[in-house]
């Protein structure tokens, strides 16, 4: 609903040349400062859950996890962390992507997820779609199907969107919110 945009947005503070000169950063920490907010985003993806038949909620390190914790919990669902490498103790995939200057690399658990499970993929932001094209990447690496991928806020000047097109082979991305 139209509501829960307005809702949303108005708690996503712009930050301007933030962390870098020209950039607007998107503040997220007056959201999940309150309650009714945060709750009606959690409700939003939990319907994601639902219609997008998940079995599996991946949250991507770090704002990624306070978004997608409450949704698995209040969806019923499992919980699996695509953490920063290095981070994870057991057996992990691990999966490089483009940063604006120079690299990163992200992992999953080599046996957090199985054959049959379908993840939806939540996070924050897209930007550019390197984070979330690398996530996809790892969730079919580890056997599993990507049920779809949903975030809070869709940057559209970056084209994350076009980015992650091929990634997504047929999987919906949902943006809450696009600007
Ligand atoms: C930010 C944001 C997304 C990602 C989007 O995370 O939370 O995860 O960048 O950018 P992209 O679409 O261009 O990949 P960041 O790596 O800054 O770290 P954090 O979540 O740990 O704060
Ligand atoms: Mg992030």
């Amino acid at each position: 609903p139209d509501g829960l945009r307005e809702l949303l947005l108005s708690r996503i503070a712009d930050v301007p040349d933030y962390p870098k000169q020209g950039v607007v950063f998107k503040d997220i920490t007056p959201l999940l400062a309150d309650p009714a907010a945060f709750g009606a985003l959690t409700d939003a993806f939990v319907s994601l859950c639902e219609r997008y038949e998940a079995d599996k909620v991946v949250g991507l390190e770090a704002r990624g996890f306070i978004l997608a914790a409450p949704v698995a919990v209040r969806a019923g669902i499992g919980f699996v962390p695509v953490r920063k490498a290095g981070k994870l103790p057991g057996a992990t995939l691990r999966q490089a992507y483009d940063l604006e200057y120079g690299a990163a690399e992200i992992e999953i658990h080599a046996d957090a997820l199985a054959p049959g499970d379908r993840v939806l993929v939540i996070d924050d932001v897209l930007a550019t779609g390197g984070t979330a094209e690398a996530s996809l990447e790892l969730v079919r690496r580890a056997g599993a199907e990507v049920a779809g991928v949903a975030v809070l806020l869709e940057l559209g000047f970056l084209a994350g969107r076009q980015r992650l097109g091929p990634g997504l082979k047929g999987a919906p991305l949902e943006s809450l919110i696009t600007v």
